[in-house]
């Protein structure tokens, strides 16, 4: 069976075939044009996902080595994301779907981010996972396939936004996670005792008083020093702000992983590519005796072999979707 998944729900035009095999091809466009504006623009993300996206697929059939009519089923993220993009993708999917006579799988982007774990290691059900987005920060108990129960969110900020939206502050280039991360490897992670938030209190989520807190850390120095403040210690700040974020999601897995007594850790979402979170969580492993799997950078962040994987376990469970009523939906919130 070859599964043609199909991801557009933000600003990667992504297309990948999954098979019996395994991974066959795994293409990324990322698209550069909302550099200069600090953030996604939704409309701009549309149009770059309308020109890149039969390009894209072509070479993903290309490097599988298969051609339109090998493939069996076409897996498609339908939400949660921007609606523009979603739509282009969920369009193009149904196009290819209705002229080949093949059948669609619509698939949940926070799902995929899970089982994009299942293709290069092998987690046992029950385990916890946590999802660390752009748009996500979430603690789940997965009983089964796509049989999730939902142990906390975050109440404000994800913590991607977290890295990206200080990252900002600290006038790094957008996305500024993966440039927080790397300047983070140098820095004193010591060097300011950014807050915390609510690890008192379960498995809920907070990240934008951290936001706050650098924020007025960088406003107490006087403005004709802040510039050289902010390059002199730039690497510190980076590594003080991702120690914040990453004890957070440490201490509640280590909660949930002990609560329900899970032998996997399954880590999920393009801030698993974190290399702070990755060494936090090994340890976690170590010091638990838990399995913790973590996908590779390429695997973490928005990718469509995650879709085509998920898409492919859907089709074996017989988990289809009408062509017609298959819809996008923007958000989930649970
Ligand atoms: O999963 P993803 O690619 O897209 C969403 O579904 O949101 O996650 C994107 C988020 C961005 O906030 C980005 O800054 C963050 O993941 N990210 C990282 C790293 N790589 C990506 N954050 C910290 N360290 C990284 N190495
Ligand atoms: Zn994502």
């Amino acid at each position: 069976m070859n599964i043609l998944g199909i991801e557009s729900s933000c600003d990667e035009t992504a297309v990948a075939v999954y098979s019996d095999a395994g991974l066959l091809s795994n293409v990324i466009a990322s698209q550069t044009v909302h550099r200069r504006y600090g953030g996604v623009v939704p409309e701009l993300a549309s149009r770059a996902h309308q020109q890149s996206i039969w390009g894209v697929t072509e070479q993903a059939l290309e490097e599988a080595g298969l051609q339109l009519k090998d493939i069996d089923a076409i897996a498609v993220t339908n939400g949660p994301g921007l609606m523009g993009a979603l739509l282009v993708g969920l369009c193009f999917a149904k196009g290819l779907a209705l002229s080949l006579g093949k059948p669609i799988i619509g698939v949940n982007h926070i799902d995929a981010h899970i089982y994009a774990n299942f293709i290069e290691s092998k987690p046992e059900y029950p385990f916890v996972s946590l999802i660390v987005s752009g748009g996500h920060t979430r603690l789940v108990l997965v009983r089964g396939f796509l049989d999730h129960v939902l142990l906390g969110d975050t109440r404000d900020d994800a913590s991607g936004e977290a890295f990206d939206k200080t990252a900002k502050i600290l006038g790094l280039p957008y996305p500024g996670g993966p440039e927080m991360d790397r300047r983070a490897r140098e820095g004193d992670r010591k060097f300011v005792k950014f807050p915390q938030a609510l690890l008192s209190e379960g498995y809920e989520f907070s990240f934008s008083g951290l936001k706050t807190s650098v924020l007025y850390h960088i406003e107490a120095i006087d403005e004709p020093e802040r510039a050289a403040y902010l390059e002199k210690n730039m690497n510190d700040l980076c590594a003080s702000i991702s120690e914040a974020i990453t004890e957070v999601l440490t201490k509640k897995t280590r909660r949930a992983l002990k609560e329900h007594g899970v032998k996997d850790l399954v880590l999920a979402g393009g801030v698993s590519a974190n290399s702070m979170l990755r060494e936090k969580m090994t340890a976690l492993g170590t010091e638990t005796g838990v399995r913790v799997h973590i996908p590779k950078p390429v695997y973490c962040t928005d990718n469509a072999a995650m879709i085509a994987v998920t898409g492919y376990y859907k089709a074996k469970s017989g988990q289809f979707d009408e062509l017609v009523s298959l819809e996008p939906f923007a958000s989930q919130t649970a």
